[in-house]
């Protein structure tokens, strides 16, 4: 019986200004799904580890499992398969938590059935499983996740995904107080409309972070860190979001914006030295506010989901 391990990097959906469309995998954090031929036609979840919030076991409710079906569809194939998940990423944190699962889903049962799909159906199929979760169809977590680097989602029907590259020089903290904001949950309160300003400012920034990571260019991205359409709103969900980002940017943090739809922030710095003091700021100030955090100093993975065990 055939068995494969693989591991899906978290991702910073937005990057900031770019709603849905830009996206970032990270490196040190991320979900590890275990799947396995067994006995009959049925895809079963049989383990779930280290999950912070109750997830289902319900194969039909579950990211990595909707996305595994669907690569099982893909081929045409009914099998018997067991899912082994193990949580790397906290839910609702605004890591791609779910996008990661969904990820690992899919690069898994395609390996098991002896690959073969392009990553433009691997994407389809994860996102299958994030869409149940998060209420949106969109790609900006799945993409980096499966590709690596910086993705830009061009268009979701038909999918069309551009790898963007990397940034050698970016530092990135990244901070998750510790409370739960579901993606589902801090879309609705978004706006239906736009201000024509908020609209200008990010369509410039969003284009000026994708020529950043296509050219490996740290003060490009640094220049136009701002998202001033989504932010207003995600950020009340965020106790002492302003005053953290006055305390990373005080402590020489060049930009500050929300992963995803939050509650994980991150702020962005070339240097190691100021990375360590700009995340000791910023982990003060939630404190300040109550909440305690997870912090992490890390860089892109310029690797996406990869097979790390394979029998
Ligand atoms: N683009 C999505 C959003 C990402 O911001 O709602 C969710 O992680």
């Amino acid at each position: 019986m055939k068995s494969v391990k693989v591991f899906a990097p978290a991702t910073i959906g937005n990057i900031g200004p770019g709603f849905d469309v830009l996206g970032l995998a990270v490196d040190g954090l991320g979900d590890f799904v275990e799947a396995r031929e067994i006995p009959g036609h049925k895809l079963v979840i049989e383990d779930i580890f280290n999950a912070d919030h109750d997830i289902s076991t319900n194969p039909d409710k579950n990211t990595a499992a909707i996305a595994a079906n669907e690569i099982l569809r893909m081929f045409n194939i009914r099998k018997g398969i067991g899912l082994i998940i193990t949580k790397g990423l906290p839910s609702g944190s605004g890591l791609g938590g779910s996008a990661s699962s969904a990820a690992a889903g899919a690069v898994a049962i395609n390996e098991l059935c002896n690959g073969g799909l392009s990553n433009d159906q691997l994407i389809q199929a994860a996102m299958k499983g994030e869409a149940y979760v998060s209420g949106g169809y969109f790609a900006d977590n799945i993409a980096p996740s499966i590709l690596g680097g910086a993705t830009l989602t061009q268009s979701i029907n038909p999918l069309k995904v551009l790898k963007l590259g990397s940034i050698d020089e970016l530092i990135i903290i990244l901070i998750t107080p510790k409370i739960q904001i579901l993606t589902k949950d801090s879309r609705d309160v978004l706006p239906k409309n736009i201000s024509r300003s908020a609209f200008i400012e990010n369509m410039a920034n969003t284009a000026s972070i994708t020529a950043a990571f296509c050219n490996n260019d740290y003060s490009l991205l640094k220049d136009n860190l701002r998202d001033l359409a989504i932010e207003p709103y995600r950020s009340k969900f965020i106790p002492g979001f302003d005053k953290v980002k006055i305390a990373a940017l005080d402590s020489g943090a060049d930009g500050m914006a929300i992963s995803g739809s939050g509650p994980t922030v991150f702020a962005i710095t070339n240097s190691k030295k100021k990375a360590k003091i700009i995340e000791r700021e910023m982990v003060h100030e939630f404190n300040n506010h109550g909440i305690e955090c997870n912090m992490l100093i890390t860089v892109p993975s310029k690797s996406g989901t990869r097979i790390i065990k394979a029998n």
